[in-house]
């Protein structure tokens, strides 16, 4: 836990400050005191006013409303009171208020009883008649054990917090990462057209520069030249467009990305994968007119969704396999009946999903192992990998839960072991306008 507390606080100033040993008690404490006679109650409220929050009752019942009413930390209980004795009344304050600290004032009772209140966990008791040194002491040192205990509590809550921020911080970089290796291959894909582009115009510069005159031949070379730098451009025009189509936002933007552009432009990202290895990869584009439709959410996000589900289905076995994408569009919202969680199966992001025709369906299926009934349920936790770590990070699958629920979308699993898996997702669809 410590290397763990040190590379945090490393990571973030926040955590050092709160590490370090708590600061003196900022805080008045609340005291409580609780007997059914006036005179002692009168000394209590007199030894201690300038130093605590004061909070008086004669009997059982005013205690433990007093106790709803405000955070107490400190109370003193006399055992013997007319009506609830010391002893009820510590049990149910302890009811209402888990953590605060009780001393019993005793006058002659049994060990029994006694035992009986340390039991409650009441933390000390004293003789009455008390006197004053005794009676302050303990009140001080329930105090203080009750003030480091909500610090110790309260940093407990802001180093879980810390943790939750800092795994967020880490799919996000995640994400982030996934999405420069999306960019990083626009520009791979842009640079083949421009090799061929640039090679060409050195070309045509030297044979200018060689003729001062230009023969019939030449202007044939050149024309010839021209041709194909003008086809290489167009192609560069043609993939930072298609690009740019799901680079933008949404379906009401102008040229919005339709499903089988983001297919096209998956496939072209699979098949330089380096997960793909000896795998068969099969892309069928969406049939006719479906194809045109697309999908409410940004398209970094569905190729960023897709490509995670494609690099599992192909590192989930070393032997080669099949994976394959496909997709229809769905006319009706989904019939959630069908999709009940079992052994095999498990259905995400069902409370969030946007439930109105037309759908889109994507599918990735592999051939690969499946996924045994004791891992389902965890593959979606944060971290959880049963990869080397060179392979796994265990976000994968996290940040397509992610992206789908931000999508209004659902995830569907179902495995079958020894049969391999089929990941199905829900996004809501939109008509291409015209
Ligand atoms: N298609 C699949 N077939 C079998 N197991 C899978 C498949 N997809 C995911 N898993 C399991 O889910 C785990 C978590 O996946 P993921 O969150 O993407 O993290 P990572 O790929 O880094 O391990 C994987 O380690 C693997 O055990
Ligand atoms: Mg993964």
């Amino acid at each position: 836990m410590s290397a763990i507390v040190d590379s945090l606080a490393q990571a973030n100033p926040a955590i050092s400050e709160l590490i370090a040993p708590p600061p003196a008690p900022k805080r008045r404490g609340t005291l409580l005191i609780v007997d059914d006679e006036e005179g002692p109650r009168m000394s209590l409220r007199v030894i201690f006013k300038d130093n605590y929050d004061l909070l008086m009752a004669e009997d059982g019942p005013t205690a433990i409303e007093l106790a709803q009413k405000h955070d107490i930390d400190v109370a003193i209980l006399d055992i013997r009171m007319a009506g609830m004795s010391g002893i009820e009344v510590l049990e149910r304050l302890k009811y209402v208020r888990p953590d605060l600290e009780a001393i019993m004032m005793t006058a002659f009772e049994t060990t029994d009883t006694i035992r009986q209140a340390l039991r409650l966990r009441a933390c000390d008791y004293i003789n009455k008649p008390f006197d004053i040194a005794t009676i302050r002491n303990a009140v001080s040192q329930a105090m203080q054990r009750r003030m480091l205990e909500s610090e110790i509590h309260s940093s407990a809550e802001k180093v879980h917090e810390l943790l939750k921020e800092l795994q967020n911080q880490r799919v996000e970089e995640q994400i982030a990462k996934t999405r420069g290796d999306i960019y990083a291959s626009i520009i791979h894909d842009i640079n083949g057209p421009l090799t061929v582009i640039s090679g060409f115009v050195q070309l045509l510069n030297k044979r200018l520069s060689r003729n001062t005159q230009l023969g019939v031949e030449d202007l044939e070379f050149i024309k010839e030249r021209l041709r194909i730098i003008e086809r290489q451009v167009a192609n560069c025009i043609e993939i930072s467009r298609r690009y740019l189509g799901f680079l933008r936002q949404q379906c009401d933007e102008t040229a919005p990305a339709s499903l089988n552009h983001l297919l096209k432009d998956l496939d072209q990202l699979v098949r330089v994968h380096p997960s793909l290895q000896e795998n068969e990869f099969r892309l069928t584009p969406l049939a006719g007119s479906d194809g045109e439709i697309c999908v409410k959410i940004n398209g970094t996000d569905v190729i960023q969704i897709l490509l995670n589900l494609c690099v599992n289905a192909f590192q989930c076995s070393p032997l080669p396999h099949r994976v394959e994408v496909g997709g229809e569009v769905l006319r009706t919202p989904l019939n959630l009946a069908e999709l009940k969680d079992s052994p095999n199966d498990r259905l995400l992001n069902v409370e969030s999903l946007n439930n109105t025709a037309p759908l889109v369906k994507l599918h990735v299926r592999d051939t690969g192992p499946g996924i045994p009934p004791e891992l389902l349920p965890k593959i979606f936790q944060p971290y959880f990998t049963t990869k080397g770590p060179r392979q796994g990070t265990g976000l994968g699958l996290n940040i397509v839960q992610r992206l789908i629920k931000e999508g209004n979308g659902a995830l569907h699993v179902h495995t079958q072991p020894g049969e391999g898996t089929t990941f199905t997702v829900y996004l809501p669809g939109a008509e291409l306008a015209k």
